[in-house]
């Protein structure tokens, strides 16, 4: 697709996304940020010690996915455990907030809510702090949230599980879920942490990146785009999925579709990253948005690809937004255009390249 006919499809489809609707359901947690300086070492311990200027706490892990969601404008359900104390009611109201619905965000009772620490000292991170319980809820958590994941599928487009293995999804709550979703016709994306993609079977679409995918491919290495292709393939029949896209970093992404003879690869786009944390969360909203919006997989891919490229040039973990992502498209177009003018030789790109 040519960058002009790319920059009015994505208008399109941005202009749709008011009236998405896409359920998030996956481990939330909180990702708090304590900047501050260093002027000494501590009488105590051979540590520095880290005088603190300000803090910032943001709803992260699959709560950053639905932020992304809000970010574009699309209405999105969250879906999940946060614990029952006061920093889970503190995330309930963030996401609030932010325009995000939590009917379906359930205390545990039985685990604290999941908070990352990081200390920042003059842009270098100084110590990462976890508080988290990991493993399954109880049979009565377990069933709660279930139920109410279950009964938020009425009026939605769609599905994210954004799993970080902290046992939120559990075996039973996916394969109910998205038997249930396919039985009404919606989408089923998954952003994976298993090894084993049988546990996501009957999903749409998984975006493996590509350390998750050597690894659900027992280890083998996947060194070039003819091995990423072999194994999209091969992970596209353990999960029976109808794509999978492996994220690749630097290298940018690449598509394997079901029925199709060829993959498509979408070259990165950044030019200086920042941050590429949350990265993997912006490429799973954005194409879940753009798919409840109409868009083809590889549109939908494209778009996530270019909204990935707008966050890691930035610091911290703000989400994409609809103005964001259309700016950076236009920025592009501009870009080719002066680029053409000059009769320089364009690379190929960013509407991906076939093998
Ligand atoms: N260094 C980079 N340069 C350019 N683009 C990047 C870079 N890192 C990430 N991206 C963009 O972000 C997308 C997702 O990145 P990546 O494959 O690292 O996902 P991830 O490992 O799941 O990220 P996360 O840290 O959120 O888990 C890439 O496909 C690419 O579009
Ligand atoms: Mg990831």
């Amino acid at each position: 697709m040519s960058d002009g006919a790319l920059l009015a499809r994505a208008a399109e489809l941005v202009a749709r996304f008011p009236s998405c609707r896409l359920l998030v359901a996956g481990d939330i947690m909180l990702d708090e940020f304590v900047f501050g300086t260093v002027g000494r070492i501590s009488p105590e311990a051979p540590v520095p010690v880290v005088a603190v200027t300000r803090d910032e706490r943001v709803p992260g892990g699959a709560a950053n996915v639905a932020r992304n969601v809000a970010g574009l404008r699309a209405r999105v359900e969250m879906a999940g455990f946060v614990g029952s104390d006061q920093t889970g009611r503190d995330v309930a109201r963030m996401l609030k907030g932010q325009g995000i619905g939590v009917s379906a965000v359930v205390a545990d009772p039985d685990r604290p809510t999941t908070v990352k620490t990081r200390v920042i000292a003059h842009s270098q991170q100084v110590v990462r702090v976890d508080r988290e319980r990991k493993g399954p809820p109880s049979r009565k958590t377990h069933d709660a949230l279930l139920r109410k994941v279950l009964s938020a599928l009425d009026g939605v487009d769609g599905v994210v599980f954004s799993d970080y293995r902290k046992g939120t999804l559990s075996a039973e709550l996916v394969a109910e879920v998205t038997a249930a979703a396919r039985r009404k016709g919606l989408f089923v994306a998954v952003d994976p942490k298993q090894t084993d993609f049988s546990f996501y079977g009957g999903c749409t679409v998984i975006t493996p990146n590509k350390g998750e995918a050597q690894a659900a491919l027992g280890g083998r290495e996947l060194r070039d785009d003819l091995e990423v292709w072999e194994g999209g393939k091969t992970l596209l029949r353990k999960c029976r999925a109808k794509a999978v896209l492996i994220t690749r970093g630097e290298e940018g992404m690449t598509l394997v579709e079901r029925g199709r003879p060829a993959c498509f690869h979408v070259p990165a786009l950044a030019r200086q990253v920042f941050d590429v944390t949350g990265a993997g969360d912006t490429v799973i909203g954005t194409l879940a948005t753009c798919l409840a919006a109409g868009a083809s997989m590889r549109e939908a891919a494209v778009l996530a690809n270019v909204a990935a490229s707008v966050v890691v040039g930035e610091v911290g973990t703000a989400p994409i937004t609809a103005e964001k992502l259309l700016h950076a498209l236009r920025a592009q177009d501009r870009e080719r255009e002066a680029e053409r003018e000059e009769g320089l030789q364009i690379p190929a790109r960013p509407g991906g390249t076939r093998h």
